[in-house]
Formats: C-alpha cells, sequence, structure tokens
C-alpha cells in the first residue's frame, strides 16, 4: 500500500523497535546479526547503527527485499548486508556453522506462518540459527488481541500517496479469530481497506490476511522443545517512549502498537 504511514518505510519506528530490541538483548551489540523474515529491510540501518558490522538478512517475498534495500537502506551501508531470498527454515548455508549471538525478527512475523507444522518448522529453525547462549528478539502480539467488542473493528485517517498526489483516506480494519482445532491456538483474520476520506470510493479494496495466534504458555513449551528459554519482556508501549508517545496520540500502530509485546528467546 501506498499509505504515509505504511511501517515499511517508516524510520522512527524501526529505529524505536531496534532501540527496544536492544535493550531486550541486554548485550553490546554483536559484530554480526541475522534479520529472519526482514522484509523491507527497516530494521538494517538501525541495526548497523547500533554497533552491527554485517547483517543477514532473509526473506521469502523478493520484491520486499528489492524496494526496500532501495529506499532504506543507503548505498553506502549495502557492503554490510548479505541479502538472501529464501525460507527462513532453509538458511544453514547463509549463515555461520557455530551459529549467530544475535537475531531479530520484527513486524510480528512470527504469526506469518499459520500452518501448525510449517510454525514448529520456523522456530526450529530459528534455535538452529544461534550460537549457544545466543537470543533472539522478537514483538509478537498473539493472545492479546481482544476477539471481539470496540477493538474487532478499528479505523483512522490517513494519506495516500496516490499518481496525482496525496489524498486524504480513511483506514478500516477488522478482525476476526477462529480456534485451530484440537489446540490451544487460534487464526486471527485481518481484513483491511482504504477508502476516500471525501467520496467513500475504494482506494484499496478490501483483503484479507491471517496471523496465528499461539498463548504465551503454549509458546513458552514450544520454544523449549526446540531448545530455546522463552521469556515475554513486556509491552511495546512499556518499553518504548516513542511508541507510548505515538499510542497516545496518533493511535494508529496496530498490532505493533498497544498489545505488542517484546520476547527473548536465548538458545541453551
Ligand atoms: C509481517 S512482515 C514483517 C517484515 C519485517 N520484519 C518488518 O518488520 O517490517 C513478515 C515478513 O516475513 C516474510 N516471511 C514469511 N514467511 C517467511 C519464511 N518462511 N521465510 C522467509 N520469510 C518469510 C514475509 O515475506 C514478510 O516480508
Amino acid at each position: 500500500m501506498r499509505l504515509r504511514g505504511e511501517i515499511h518505510f517508516d524510520a522512527a519506528l524501526s529505529e524505536a523497535e531496534i532501540e527496544v530490541a536492544g535493550r531486550v538483548y541486554g548485550r553490546p551489540m554483536p559484530r554480526l546479526a541475522y534479520l529472519p523474515c526482514g522484509g523491507t529491510l527497516r530494521h538494517a540501518p538501525p541495526l548497523l547503527k547500533r554497533g552491527v558490522e554485517h547483517l543477514v538478512a532473509v526473506d521469502l517475498s523478493r520484491a520486499s527485499l528489492t524496494v526496500g534495500l532501495t529506499r532504506n537502506v543507503p548505498e553506502a551501508l549495502w557492503s554490510k548486508l548479505s541479502v538472501h531470498h529464501a525460507d527462513v527454515r532453509s538458511v544453514s548455508e547463509f549463515l555461520p556453522g557455530g551459529g549467530v549471538r544475535f537475531a531479530f525478527l520484527g513486524g510480528n512475523s512470527l504469526g506469518d506462518i499459520t500452518d501448525i507444522e510449517g510454525h514448529v518448522a520456523f522456530i526450529t529453525s530459528l534455535a538452529a540459527a544461534l550460537a549457544p547462549g545466543g537470543v533472539l528478539v522478537f514483538d509478537y502480539v498473539g493472545e492479546r488481541y481482544p476477539p471481539d467488542g470496540a477493538d474487532a473493528a478499528t479505523e483512522w485517517p490517513e494519506t495516500y500517496h496516490g499518481d496525482d498526489g496525496d489524498v486524504p483516506v480513511v483506514d478500516r480494519r477488522t478482525r476476526q479469530v477462529r480456534p485451530v482445532p484440537g489446540t490451544a491456538m487460534s487464526i486471527l483474520r485481518f481484513t483491511s481497506e482504504v477508502i476516500d476520506a471525501q467520496t467513500g470510493n475504494p482506494i484499496v479494496e478490501e483483503h484479507a490476511y491471517d496471523k496465528l495466534i499461539v498463548p504465551d504458555s503454549l509458546l513458552i513449551q514450544q520454544f523449549a522443545e526446540a531448545g530455546l528459554e522463552l521469556t515475554n519482556a513486556g509491552r511495546v508501549a512499556d518499553l518504548s517512549p516513542y511508541h507510548r508517545e505515538r499510542i497516545r496520540r496518533r493511535g494508529d500502530l496496530g498490532m505493533l502498537g498497544k498489545p505488542d509485546c517484546f520476547y527473548r528467546a536465548v538458545r541453551i
């Protein structure tokens, strides 16, 4: 989408997330770090700014990586990046044999693989990427989405960067939760549409995407089975003054806002 508040090109937000990630990590940034599901590489510049000297980024979307590289990463930093168009579940050849000391998985990506076996394989591969004692920091809303009530439908004013200039629009989202039979997990279905604030005409047609919701107690178990000790480090709003202020003023962060938590997983 071409919305002004689009997180993919929101440098201040990405910077604030890496600030939190650094604190949750709790150590100086290592020279080499791993960015699984790196998407538009928006976290690369702040990680490199904080002391990472080489970053290995992987994503399944070639389009995100290509657009992100040109829009989010200054050319002077390209030599510090290895960018791979690949599935994070098969990346051993891109990473050092002994594993990395720090990995960051941003944008609530943990919920992106909604197939249960795929989700478990995802966690296993994240664990395999870490050196013993290595840390994965990630953000995840998980079970904190209210299934119904006022938050089930949201709308906020936005600006759409159209071909003929900026258009005031309304960003409308709904969410619905359905259980995954026989498990404590569920699938959250979002719908999203963008309409012209003046005419009510659709600018971006309604479309849907899903996220896997795993309650913390089960997530801790799944991580333990992969050899990772998982801790919920707290809500982003409590960890980041930037998020707190933005939630208070604009409330436009969606899944990166109020219910989002940062987690720390240490390879045992
Ligand atoms: C919600 S986006 C977040 C992107 C980025 N981390 C951010 O915060 O902007 C999730 C990303 O994960 C990628 N992805 C999903 N499954 C993947 C997989 N199995 N291997 C690699 N990338 C994957 C998608 O292509 C998408 O770019």
